[in-house]
């Protein structure tokens, strides 16, 4: 906080006494108020003892206090009175009327005890003015593709392109690149209570201004981050119990468990879990954030061959909801916000500050990882032809890998020079399996990459817990590259089914590989789900399918207009369409997917919990106070100013007439 209050402000929130903390606050101009004019959050203390965030929140008795001080803004902290909603409205923007006042905005910094962040893009750092800072940009610039610098700092994306290229450290001294706001939000609410949360959202619902919530910035395709934002941030959400003996309501699971703040990342779990003997599920980044978009999304990871996706693991949820109220939602109480939030989306139906989820018995893992490169270079070992005849004899045999409960994760990008590919495969591992049973798995197709001449020479290992596995045999999260698009597509057994279908699949894949287009490509089975898991509202094309495929490309951020567009148009319009060719009435994973994915609502969520998760959004938040590209609800909405083949958040969001 570095504005300045007006004296006669502080003099009124003084009187908030019986809400006190021991802060104090350091105003411009270096005056500091004495620590008997400190002020401190609004927030009851509704479980006396616990100092996890859900002890404390904002209450009717609290609100109440605050009314009698005949303090105007506290309207703006009231919860929904559930009057109906007027005509929508643009959300409110900088410049306009409508925009909060200084002081407004100083009134949520006082009552969130001192939480709020007035944005400097990430990138500042690197540019003349105020914020320059040259060993903060040398290092900035030296971790600009680890996810860890971006989970940092309350507002950076790790795929920048959604907030408008502006402000990267890599362009600072560019002849024309300034640091401008663009897509970032203007305010941040650094939360570490529900009480925090439950004001934001109360304040962005009654001011109108547009509302985000961001974890660690992962988003592919910025749905956590928005122009003429306020943004709740709760990356420092981080308790972490250890439950041994959890029973649910309807007794459908008994055992342990986990209950992680919102703000715990995917290796955060991974080593608590081992530290508890336990086996806990997330993915494969290691700042994803567990409980924010990746488990919304359905998340899936190494152990989804053996247990499904993380959303089935998921035993209850502490929300604050579009109204401001805060529940603890299960398969019993609140079970339609339940069922949304697990496979629904992130940033659609409320904050989730908190999310509970069973765990497993520590076991074995055996994989391998390899790296090989194609080309057509003089050097070249392995020509491209040997390679694609090698992904072929691969795919092929994915059913019985994928029965078996492989995760297998393979990359293929251009190779350095540019002739060839290099396929990455880090790693190919199956939960619950020893390395004698891996060998056996592997070896058909060993031999047939051996008839081919493929030259692999994999590094097998076997491990006792999958910590072990995860610090030694999986790749670092490489971020942060402005100039991407990604698209993707869930193949369905049913493609290996029949014999031509297979071929054109394959053929299909390989095709678009050597058209330029990067594929990831997971051989992976979501449909095994542990018992008793209650319905979730996960794309149901999960549970069918043998591999989950992304597409997608680079381009030269120096292009012509014309050939950026033509770029991006054919990733979504013509390397999609066939992969939508091959698997009609199919989806794909929302959490890594295309934001011009045409007719999302169903790729992504499935026609009929479309239709459900439309009734929930519409019932839980008639006002719209979330939004998200892509997310349930969204089509009602735009963002201003954007080109028709590509949806960033640098605009004002707006209702569509
Ligand atoms: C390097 C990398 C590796 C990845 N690996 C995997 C993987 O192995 N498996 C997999 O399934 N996915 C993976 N993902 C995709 C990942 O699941 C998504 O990017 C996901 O959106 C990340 O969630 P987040 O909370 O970390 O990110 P954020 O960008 O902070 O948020 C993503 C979305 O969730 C919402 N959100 C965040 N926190 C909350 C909250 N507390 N309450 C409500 N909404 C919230 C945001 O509003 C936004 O809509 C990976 C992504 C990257 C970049
Ligand atoms: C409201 O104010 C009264 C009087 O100062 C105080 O005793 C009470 O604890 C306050 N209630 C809450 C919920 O803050
Ligand atoms: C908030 O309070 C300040 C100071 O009392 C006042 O100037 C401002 O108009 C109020 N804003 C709203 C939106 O009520
Ligand atoms: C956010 O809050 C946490 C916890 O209080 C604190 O440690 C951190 O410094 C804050 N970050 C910023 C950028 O204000
Ligand atoms: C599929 O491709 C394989 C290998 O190229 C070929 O032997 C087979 O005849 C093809 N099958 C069909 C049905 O086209």
């Amino acid at each position: 906080m570095s504005r300045s209050t007006p004296r006669a402000f502080l003099a009124i929130a003084a009187l908030l006494s019986p809400l006190v903390s021991s802060q104090s606050f350091l105003l411009r101009g270096g005056l500091k108020v004495a620590t008997s004019l400190n002020i401190g959050p609004a927030f009851e203390t509704v479980l006396p003892g616990s100092t996890s965030p859900e002890a404390f929140q904002l209450t009717d008795a609290v609100l109440s206090n605050l009314t009698s001080l005949d303090l105007d803004n506290v309207t703006l902290f009231r919860f929904d009175d559930g009057s109906q909603p007027g005509t929508p409205k643009c959300k409110a923007f900088p410049g306009e009327n409508a925009w909060p006042t200084a002081e407004t905005w100083d009134t949520l910094d006082l009552l969130t005890g001192g939480k709020l962040i007035t944005t400097v893009p990430i990138g500042a750092v690197c540019y003349q003015g105020e914020h320059y800072d040259a060993a903060k940009c040398e290092n900035l610039l030296d971790k600009w593709d680890d996810s860890e610098i971006h989970t940092l700092d309350p507002t950076s994306m790790m795929w920048p392109l959604f907030q408008g290229l502006t402000c990267l450290p890599q362009n600072a001294g560019v002849a024309g690149e300034t640091c401008e706001l663009g897509g970032s939000p203007v305010h941040v609410i650094n939360v570490t209570t529900v009480a925090d949360v439950q004001l934001a959202v109360n304040f962005a619902r009654n001011t109108g201004v547009r509302l985000v919530v961001r974890n660690t910035g992962h988003d592919y395709i910025g749905k956590s981050t928005g122009a003429g934002s306020l943004s709740i941030w709760t990356h420092h959400l981080k308790d972490l119990d250890f439950i041994p003996a959890y029973s649910s309501p309807s007794t459908s699971y008994t055992g342990p468990a986990i209950k992680m703040g919102a703000g715990i990342e995917g290796y955060e779990l991974y080593q608590a879990a081992d530290k508890f003997g336990v086996t806990a599920m997330s993915g494969e980044g290691r700042t994803v954030g567990v409980a924010g978009g990746y488990t919304a999304g359905g998340g899936f990871g190494p152990m989804t061959g053996k247990y499904g996706l993380s959303a089935d693991q998921v035993l209850s949820i502490d929300v604050v909801r579009p109204d401001g109220r805060f529940v603890t939602a299960d398969e019993q109480k609140h079970a339609d916000l339940f069922w949304a939030l697990r496979g629904g989306g992130g940033g659609t139906f409320g904050v989730v500050t908190s999310m509970t989820v069973r765990v497993h018995p520590r076991m074995a893992f055996s994989g391998m990882t390899f790296t090989v490169t194609s080309g057509t270079g003089a050097d070249a070992a392995l020509s491209n032809e040997r390679l694609y005849a090698a992904l072929a004899a691969y795919m092929r045999r994915f059913p019985a890998f994928a029965d078996a409960g492989t995760y297998a994760y393979g990359t293929l990008l251009p190779s350095p020079d540019g002739t060839g590919h290099t396929w990455a495969m880090q790693p190919w591992l199956v939960p619950d399996m020893g390395l004698d049973e891996y060998r056996e798995l592997v070896a058909p197709l060993l031999a047939e990459w051996k008839a081919l001449g493929f030259p692999v020479e994999p590094e097998f290992f076997t491990t006792d817990s999958f910590l072990e596995a995860y610090e030694n045999h999986f790749p670092s999260d490489l971020v942060g590259m402005p100039t991407v698009r990604t698209a993707s597509r869930l193949i369905p057994k049913e493609n290996w089914a029949n014999p031509s279908l297979l071929n054109d699949t394959v053929s299909t894949l390989l095709d678009l590989v050597a058209q330029g287009s990067s594929l990831i490509f997971y051989c992976i089975n979501g449909g095994r789900t542990p018992a008793g898991a209650p319905a979730s509202a996960v794309q149901p094309a999960w549970r069918d399918a043998y591999m989950f495929a992304i597409v997608g490309t680079i381009w030269d951020a120096a292009a012509p207009a014309a050939e950026v567009e033509r770029v991006n148009v054919r990733i979504s319009q013509d390397w999609m369409a066939r992969l939508r060719a091959l698997t009609p009435g199919g989806g794909t994973y929302l959490n890594e997917a295309d934001v011009m994915e045409p007719a999302y609502q169903e790729a992504f969520y499935g026609y009929d919990n479309y239709q459900r998760l439309l009734r929930i959004k519409r019932d839980l938040d008639p006002r719209s106070v979330f939004w998200a590209p892509t997310a349930v609800g969204s089509e009602g909405w735009y963002v201003k100013g954007q080109e028709s083949w590509l949806t960033l958040q640098t605009g004002q969001l707006c209702p569509r007439a």
